[in-house]
């Protein structure tokens, strides 16, 4: 019989003996004591789960809106990830991956063969000129190949900035743009569905007139890749050395970019240190999903995002442990897909978020019901607060009971997770994110920075000293940097990381997180601005005014919807069809408006500044407040109108 992991106390979920045997932490006191001193608890982390080669002479420098962590170290992260295992793990497996067609076996790549490629692109990069500090761009699908790049960046000391491959042209190209990369990994395609994908034609317009000087193409496809810029990943393995000795870099160099959505049209590129993310991945991993010597974590996001880039690749591997990724659609070729996988490869600890498991609720039974999945020992969930029906059914339908569900709240931002319940200490309360991981101090502060009592909701901030796997400024941007983090600082002097989310605390001290505070909205999971989509949406050409707003959507958490104020009155009937395939081309489908409206005036205050608010009240049936302060009070009643005759949404 499978192992239960979780016992019920009263009205609460709490580890079982079970589970409090296997797990790296079991006593709550680890809390108070890394509280005591956090700058010491996360020495002796970094000192115990990492390769160093010289030792820091700082733990913890702060000059803010800066600060610095293992100052004065020096490692090289892919050996961390991979080097120091082979001594005694060699022939483990490091990455397990799933093709999508079912006719294609699953690859394994050992820890051995993960050195031996990296090395090789590592010796590739350096053929084709990539050095210490450059940027290199990856737009990639989740295959081995992005995991071997994005390791064979850190062996050599380039900062990789991964884009997500359903990502537009243009956003690629901005993103190249941005980072000045130099050269360009992508593959000719991918499978969705059964169907090839083309991503080289899209990686090749982003690359036209931008500073990348070589494209290197992975043949996912096995199309021949040709032209005078690019070269065939394959290829230029075959003939590449297999030794590189990592290069040494610095704890507080940048290890890499990755661009993320705020409240402007243009996203910014997040920038996360080497040594401070590496102990953060590297920790935040083994005490959340408890990998153990012959344990498989699977964790579902794609590389495109932070999760991927920490839990799908970084973490499981700082660890030694065996990380799978899966290609493909989770429904294909029906939706029992990701259980088959569980039990086939023994996954242990499962990582996803919401947004699939309400798509998997959705899907008749029988496509889960035989599924045991008696592997398991830990859930996790991710990107997106996790509603009670979403987590009752999780927990049973998946979890079978036995297992807790580790529900992470955290951000691209923040580089791995900051609160979270951990597997031996409990409890497991659905929609309540849980407590500070230990080492972390989180508080609940009004918009000056006064500290809100018990259940009181306001914005949560991270306190001083920060944590290690936090960001290190925007790329290249420093106002950006100071405006988006740290108003508490300039405003009122307050040592504060500004998150941008709601939250309260209950009267158990557990944190329950209610969403963002800002104009970042998460479509099924996927982080996007209003900003940047009204920005695309007013650069079509009909269009002369755009607003965005989120609505809740019982499937993927929230959804944008558009108004619109068209130029000339050109009303052409295919509309919503060209906005749509508009906005696929500039940021992409993720980004699609679920409901669009055409209006002659959006509700506006006299200085200017449309109310979204009030857009949304109309659209979730509230009564709008606050119409005395518009210019325009009759523009609520004509929307109200053009909202009913639609008929949608509700
Ligand atoms: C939201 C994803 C509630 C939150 C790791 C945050 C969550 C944003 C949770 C960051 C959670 C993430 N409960 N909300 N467990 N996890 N969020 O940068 O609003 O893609 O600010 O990072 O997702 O999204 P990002």
């Amino acid at each position: 019989m499978a192992i239960k992991y979780i016992t019920k106390k009263g009205s609460k979920y709490w580890p079982s003996k079970a589970m409090k045997e296997i797990a790296y932490v079991n006593n709550p006191k680890i809390y108070k004591e890394a509280d005591k001193n956090p700058i010491k608890f996360w020495a002796k982390i970094a000192k115990e789960g990492l390769d160093w080669e010289e030792p820091w002479t700082t733990t913890y420098e702060e000059k803010l809106p800066y600060f610095k962590w293992f100052k004065g170290g020096k490692l090289n992260f892919s050996y961390n990830c991979i080097d120091r295992h082979l001594f005694k793990n060699a022939n483990k497996p490091a990455l397990i991956f799933v093709p999508e067609p079912t006719n294609e076996k699953p690859t394994i790549l050992t820890y051995k063969e993960l050195h031996e490629k990296v090395c090789k692109f590592s010796n590739v990069l350096t053929k084709y000129k990539i050095k210490k500090g450059d940027v290199v761009s990856i737009y990639l699908p989740l295959i081995p190949e992005a995991l071997v790049a994005m390791l064979a960046c850190t062996r050599i000391g380039a900062i990789h900035s991964v884009v997500f491959s359903a990502f537009s042209s243009d956003a690629l190209k901005a993103r190249i743009q941005d980072g000045k990369a130099k050269l360009l990994i992508t593959a000719d395609g991918y499978y969705r569905r059964g169907k090839p994908i083309n991503l080289l034609k899209k990686a090749k317009l982003a690359a036209k007139r931008t500073t990348i000087k070589k494209i290197i193409v992975v043949p996912r496809l096995k199309k021949s890749v040709r032209g005078l810029k690019i070269r065939d990943f394959n290829k230029e393995m075959k003939t590449a050395s297999s030794k590189f000795i990592p290069t040494t870099v610095k704890s507080e160099d940048p290890m890499f970019i990755l661009y993320t959505s705020g409240t402007t049209g243009k996203p910014k590129g997040v920038v996360h240190d080497t040594g401070g993310y590496a102990t953060h991945a590297y920790i935040t991993t083994k005490w959340n999903f408890n990998l153990k010597d012959n344990d498989v974590m699977w964790c579902t996001a794609d590389i495109g995002w932070i999760t991927g880039h920490t839990y799908a690749f970084y973490g499981p591997l700082l660890n030694g442990s065996t990380t799978l990724i899966y290609e493909g659609s989770p429904d294909f070729p029906k939706p029992d897909r990701w259980w088959k996988i569980i039990e086939k490869h023994n996954v242990t600890a499962f990582y996803t978020a919401p947004t699939a498991i309400r798509m998997f609720m959705k899907f008749p039974e029988k496509y889960i019901k035989k599924y045991k999945m008696p592997s398991l020992k830990i859930l996790g969930s991710v990107g997106e607060p996790i509603d009670k029906d979403a987590w009752n059914w999780y927990f049973k339908k998946i979890g079978h009971s036995r297992c807790p569900i580790i529900d992470t709240w955290w951000q691209t931002e923040t580089g791995g997770t900051i609160v979270n319940v951990l597997p031996g200490i409990g409890p497991f309360v659905p929609t309540l994110a849980g407590k500070s991981f230990p080492g972390i101090k989180h508080i609940i502060v009004d918009e000056k920075g006064k500290e809100k009592k018990k259940n009181q909701l306001g914005f949560i901030v991270q306190k001083s000293p920060f944590a290690p796997g936090l960001l290190h400024g925007v790329y290249k941007n420093h106002p950006k940097y100071l405006k988006t983090y740290w108003q508490y600082l300039t405003k009122y002097k307050k040592k504060y990381y500004d998150s941008s989310d709601g939250a309260f605390i209950t009267k158990d001290n557990l944190i329950r997180i209610t969403g963002r505070t800002d104009d970042v909205m998460k479509v099924a999971g996927h982080r996007l601005s209003t900003a940047e989509l009204e920005d695309a949406i007013s650069q079509h050409k009909l269009v002369n005014e755009c607003a965005v707003v989120p609505i809740p959507d019982k499937l993927k958490g929230e959804v944008p919807v558009a108004f619109l104020i068209l130029k000339h009155n050109k009303h052409p009937s295919n509309l919503e069809k060209q906005i749509k395939s508009h906005v696929d081309k500039k940021i992409g489908p993720t980004a699609r408006p679920s409901f669009i409206y055409v209006v002659n005036q959006l509700p506006k205050t006299r200085s200017g500044k449309i109310m979204r608010r009030i857009l949304k009240s109309l659209l979730i049936n509230e009564e709008p407040k606050g119409l005395s302060t518009l210019l325009n009070p009759k523009s609520v009643d004509e929307i109200k109108k053009i909202i009913a005759n639609k008929n949608h949404p509700k």
